[in-house]
């Protein structure tokens, strides 16, 4: 099987200087949703029709396995699929998609396609209420297929039909080549209809088969950011049913965003307004406070993130203790049961088990071992301004509030250092350091007093 995308049409109703296919839908431009569906069907072959000014959406989506075939002008999706034609092979199904109908599922297609054959083309239809607009299926006596009339060249008795054509169907290429070549934009829009090609097969003994999609949801369209809107919240509610279906608690399902992929093991438990991005992975037991953002991490059993914690390209063990308000930026790596508190930020660094930064702190290019604490206010000083250095802080280290470690610089195992540090020179295992001007008491010192005037 090989796929058409038509993915020229401007979107100018989207008041954006993003063309339309590129617009995110679960921060996946929607295009890009569709050529990973025909991707899944095991697709041949792909061919992207982009119309001028789409070189954007080439450079933003190309990979070895696109064919793009430019469409300028734009006279009809039927001109659109013939600008494809040359790089499709006879002997093949081809399957026409649309880049602004991003939803369109696996499961549909693949119905859709194997009712399809060298003398049978299928069509994906749907009933609406209100068919304004659509192109609609006319059918004979006996239900069969006969063609498509667009609805500004319909009669008032077929603009009565209510099942209407979504524009995603299945052609021998062949036979499509050879329809498309015969074309003719006598109707009211003076375009070249792709759906002209149902009348044609009809008349050449190719049988019309009509399938329906398993949700109306996949088959609908994006014109502009209300429409956008409206599939994301779809989408988004869908991906949260396949949760609870798996046994994940959400304490609101109408409150999450994923935008990549969630898996989760047993008994997750996740709370409002968390987005996820990338690939996420929480094991058992995993909990998620309100407002969490969590962009490719790997999450362990029993670790339980606060609300309004940031956490990126992560990687964290068992039963840690995160927030609330802690940020985790990439390259961080935490072992079993770290605590990190609120306002604590760890970039590029390895924390090892047990050890714990609960209250304003900033790890930066560290490495902290075991069981070490971390006391408030503690700052790895990790850059000069051109360079960064790496702070080693070994194993049972206690570091008092206020400290600064002055990269690079190692902490021996069991050192303690005294609040207020500034660390310049390694501090040796097992001792006390402390960098600290003496403390002094000037008695009878007198506070000014303001002179009255
Ligand atoms: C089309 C169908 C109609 C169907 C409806 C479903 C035709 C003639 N009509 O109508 O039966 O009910 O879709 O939404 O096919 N495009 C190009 N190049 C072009 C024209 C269109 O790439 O020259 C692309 C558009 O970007 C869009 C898609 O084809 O993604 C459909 O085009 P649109 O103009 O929206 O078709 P409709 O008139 O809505
Ligand atoms: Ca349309």
């Amino acid at each position: 099987m090989q796929v058409v995308v038509l993915a020229a049409g401007q979107g100018k109703r989207m008041r954006s200087v993003l063309p339309k296919v590129l617009q995110p839908l679960a921060g996946k431009p929607m295009l890009a949703h569709v050529l990973d569906t025909a991707r899944a069907l095991g697709s041949e072959k792909i061919c992207v029709v982009y119309g001028h000014g789409g070189e954007t959406v080439r450079e933003a989506l190309d990979a070895p396995d696109l064919a793009w075939a430019l469409q300028s002008p734009q006279l009809g999706t039927g001109h659109a699929v013939q600008q494809a034609v040359p790089h499709l092979d006879d002997g093949h199904l081809a399957l026409v998609l649309y880049g602004d109908v991003p939803l369109i599922g696996e499961a549909t297609l693949q119905r859709l396609v194997s009712a399809a054959r060298e003398d049978a083309m299928a069509l994906l239809t749907v009933e609406l209420d209100d068919p304004t607009g659509y192109g609609r299926i006319v059918r004979d006596g006996a239900g069969k297929v006969q063609r498509i009339v667009e609805h500004k060249d319909a009669s008032d008795a077929e603009r009565a039909i209510t099942e209407v054509n979504t524009g995603i169907l299945v052609a021998p290429v062949l036979r499509l080549r050879e329809w498309l070549g015969r074309l003719k934009n006598d109707n009211a829009q003076e375009e070249y209809y792709l759906t002209d090609i149902i009348g044609m097969a009809v008349a050449d003994g190719v049988s019309v088969v009509a399938e329906q999609p398993d949700h109306v949801a996949e088959t609908l369209g994006v014109n502009n950011k209300a429409q956008l809107a409206e599939l994301e919240r779809m989408h988004q509610r869908m991906l949260a049913d396949q949760l609870l279906e798996a046994g994940v608690t959400l304490i609101d399902p109408a409150r999450i965003d994923i935008r990549g992929t969630l898996e989760c093991g047993r008994d997750v438990q996740i709370d409002v307004n968390c987005v996820f991005e990338g690939q996420v992975a929480l094991g058992d037991g995993v909990q998620i406070g309100a407002n969490c953002v969590i962009r490719n991490a790997n999450i362990a059993s029993g670790t339980r993130i606060a609300p309004f914690s940031h956490v990126e390209d992560t990687v964290m063990g068992e039963g840690c203790v995160i927030g609330p308000y802690a940020r985790t930026r990439p390259g961080t790596r935490l072992g079993n049961e770290v605590h990190l508190g609120n306002f604590v930020e760890v970039k590029n660094s390895t924390i090892a088990k047990g050890s714990k930064a609960n209250h304003l702190a900033y790890v930066g290019d560290a490495d902290i071992g075991e069981r070490v604490n971390v006391g408030a206010g503690t700052i790895t000083c990790n850059y000069d301004g051109a360079n960064k250095f790496r702070t080693i802080i070994e194993d049972d280290v206690f570091i008092g509030s206020d400290t600064q470690l002055v990269a690079p610089v190692r902490v021996g195992k069991g050192a303690t250092l005294g609040a207020g540090t500034t660390l310049t020179k390694d501090a040796p295992a097992g001792e006390l350091t402390v960098s600290r001007a003496k403390q002094l008491t000037i008695t009878g010192w007198k506070r000014p007093v303001k002179q009255p005037k």
